[in-house]
């Protein structure tokens, strides 16, 4: 990541993605899943890969006193941009650090925190379990851990909306696709990435899907306007959906929370 990948897309997965329905409904569906985790506020967030702050700048507003860890200068470059939006107060609880996530402890000199997130990053690295380790130690006993992963039991479903009928065939078994920013992801089992962090002393607690019906329509072409508020009502349909099966193993993105233990 040395070389800066998400400077090409910075602007367009902080301004224009979290602007869609899409972007919408996955910062509040996320949100509300912390909030059934988190201790009440004043409490201390780490975000791994955080970039832009998209999901845990609303946490600073929330009274959290917020840590945004990515490696990408571009991305915390927006991050300072959209910043200057928030009310003085969580501006001064929003803390910005350059630094790879493999190296996250170190580059926060061993704080512990309350809260550990790390949405939409784990995809993009050849090796998961580095960073996974990082999660998990720099989180408090007792503390939560809040991943957001691909879901390699829904590889299907994208070719399948796009109608590439052959991808669709032959994606049931594989695990890595190009991500809808034109960058390759890899994705996981929820039942594998439990495994992961229970080895590393944090107990899975519970498992989200993240969107579902606003996925399938905008895959399957469907013009979704995020300034129609009929549809942005969308977000409470799909926060019920992401807690209930089958809808939520069918979501091509899942979110895991787990707590670490008192040792
Ligand atoms: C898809 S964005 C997700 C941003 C944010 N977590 C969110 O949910 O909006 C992926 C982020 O991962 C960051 N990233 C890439 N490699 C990383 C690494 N090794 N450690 C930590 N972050 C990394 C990128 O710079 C980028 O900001």
């Amino acid at each position: 990541m040395g070389d800066d990948t998400w400077a090409s897309v910075a602007d367009q997965f902080a301004d224009e993605a979290y602007a869609s329905v899409k972007g919408l409904v996955r910062t509040y569906v996320l949100h509300q899943h912390l909030l059934e985790h988190l201790p009440a506020p004043p409490a201390t967030v780490l975000d791994v890969g955080g970039g832009a702050g998209n999901q845990s700048f609303p946490l600073a507003r929330a009274g959290y006193d917020v840590t945004v860890l990515d490696p990408s200068s571009a991305m915390l470059d927006k991050a300072r941009q959209r910043l200057q939006r928030l009310p003085g107060e969580a501006q001064r609880r929003v803390t910005l650090v350059e630094a790879d996530g493999e190296n996250a402890d170190e580059a926060v000199k061993g704080q512990r925190f309350a809260a550990v997130l790390c949405h939409g990053v784990l995809g993009y690295l050849e090796q998961r379990e580095p960073l996974v380790d990082q999660l998990c130690r720099c989180t408090a006993a007792g503390g939560v851990v809040s991943i957001m992963r691909g879901n390699a039991k829904a590889m299907a479903v994208r070719p399948a909306l796009e109608q590439r009928w052959d991808g669709a065939l032959a994606s049931f078994d594989t695990r890595g696709e190009i991500g809808v920013l034109g960058v390759p992801t890899r994705a996981d089992t929820v039942e594998e990435l439990s495994e992961l962090v229970r080895r590393r002393g944090v107990e899975p607690v519970r498992w989200y899907g993240v969107w579902l019906f606003v996925d399938w329509l905008d895959f399957g072409g469907a013009e979704l306007d995020p300034n129609d508020s009929k549809q942005v009502a969308a977000a409470a349909v799909e926060l019920e959906a992401s807690r209930r099966d089958p809808y939520r193993q069918l979501s091509r993105v899942f979110h895991l929370v787990g707590r670490k233990g008192p040792g």
